[in-house]
């Protein structure tokens, strides 16, 4: 364990959109310095309103935060000058070329002459734009755009670099590509990252510690391995022919040797089993008494999906879809930089 002070320390954020959306609701959070750090949670949950209270972008109704041992609220710019912050959509100027736009966000820090050069072909080089540098970056593949954006956020060798979904609509060889570069630079300096994503892959291999969020907190926290540990057993999915009554369902499993957690919704059924293998026939026979017919089941080790499941109440994917539906899309402004 470091011994350093936190790199990141937030305490009871609220913050209330107008409109009345409550984004966050209590948010605690403590990234260790050096560390790289994951906000999981699906659409909505205050991944980027987390992001925009650290980085100084918008200001908690109520709450503290300090980042790089700055506070957010008192000393704003000296927390701007220790962190680099890519937004969840790319701030490069699209007409400018990718050296250009590096140049100007190192002048904006008050980077000159040679300095800055230097500064700005290191990181092209760094993130494999050296050849695309002098091209428009609307020009620019997604995967090399977000590779600048992250190379934007570096150019003045921030201690805490946060990334909002850095991978999010990127092609799957972009997004491994850029994983190995996340995890290049978390090995390198020191630097502290926070990352916020949905996707669980990314979280599982990427951060050290992963808090999952919902709707506007911390729901648990822990290394992947520590969440995934507190499941015992294995995850038992089924799929029934047609929609089942909850009650009778979750009666006919509930108290079956060797199965818990049994969760039904619309014909959708899961449970934790000690060993998923053995205890299908014995739920499908269960299943088949209560009236129900399986079309599909399936046994899985425990998943970030499944504690996602165990500390929100829903599945990653219903989370999402139930969002989806409750927001407009033109709400998702989420680009401030
Ligand atoms: N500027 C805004 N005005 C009003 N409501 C907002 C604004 N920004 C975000 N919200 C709402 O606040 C909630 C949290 O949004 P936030 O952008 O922090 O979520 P997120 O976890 O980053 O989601 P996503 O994965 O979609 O980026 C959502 O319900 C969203 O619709
Ligand atoms: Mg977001």
């Amino acid at each position: 364990m470091s011994t350093r002070a936190p790199a990141v320390e937030a305490r009871q954020l609220i913050k209330t959109y107008p409109g009345g959306v409550t984004a966050l609701n209590g948010m605690d959070l403590t990234v260790g310095a050096g560390t790289v750090f994951g906000l999981l949670g699906p659409n909505g949950a205050g991944k980027s309103t987390t992001v925009k209270i650290l980085t100084t972008l918008a200001r908690p109704d109520s709450g503290a935060a300090k980042v790089a041992g700055h506070d957010v609220l008192r000393h704003p710019d000296r927390v701007r000058r220790a962190i680099g912050v890519v937004a969840q959509k790319s701030g490069a100027d699209p007409v400018a070329t990718g050296r250009e736009n590096l140049l100007l966000q190192g002048r904006l820090y008050g980077m000159r002459g040679a300095a800055v050069q230097r500064r700005a072909d290191e990181l092209l080089d760094r993130f494999d734009l050296a050849d695309a540098g002098t091209r428009q970056v609307k020009g620019y593949s997604g995967g090399m755009q977000r590779r600048l954006d992250v190379a934007l956020g570096l150019v003045h060798r921030p201690e805490v670099l946060f990334l909002d979904e850095p991978t999010t609509g990127l092609d799957p060889e972009a997004r491994t590509a850029m994983w190995d570069e996340i995890a290049r630079l978390a090995g390198d300096e020191g630097l502290t990252i926070v990352l916020t994503t949905h996707y669980l892959e990314e979280a599982d291999r990427l951060a050290e510690r992963i808090a999952i969020v919902d709707r506007g907190r911390i729901v648990v926290e822990g290394t992947p391995d520590e969440l995934k540990g507190e499941l015992r057993g294995d995850a038992v999915h089924m799929e029934l022919r047609t929609d089942a009554d909850r009650a009778a369902v979750t009666a006919a499993l509930t108290g079956l040797p060797g199965v818990y957690e049994v969760l039904a919704e619309g014909r959708r059924v899961s449970v934790r089993a000690e060993d998923g293998a053995a205890a299908v026939p014995v739920l499908l026979g269960a299943l088949d008494r209560a009236g129900a017919t399986v079309a599909a089941a399936t046994v899985a080790r425990p998943s970030l999906d499944d504690v996602y499941m165990r500390y929100a109440g829903r599945r990653f994917s219903e989370a999402e879809a139930a969002d989806a539906q409750q927001t407009p899309a033109t709400v998702a402004a989420g680009g401030a930089r």
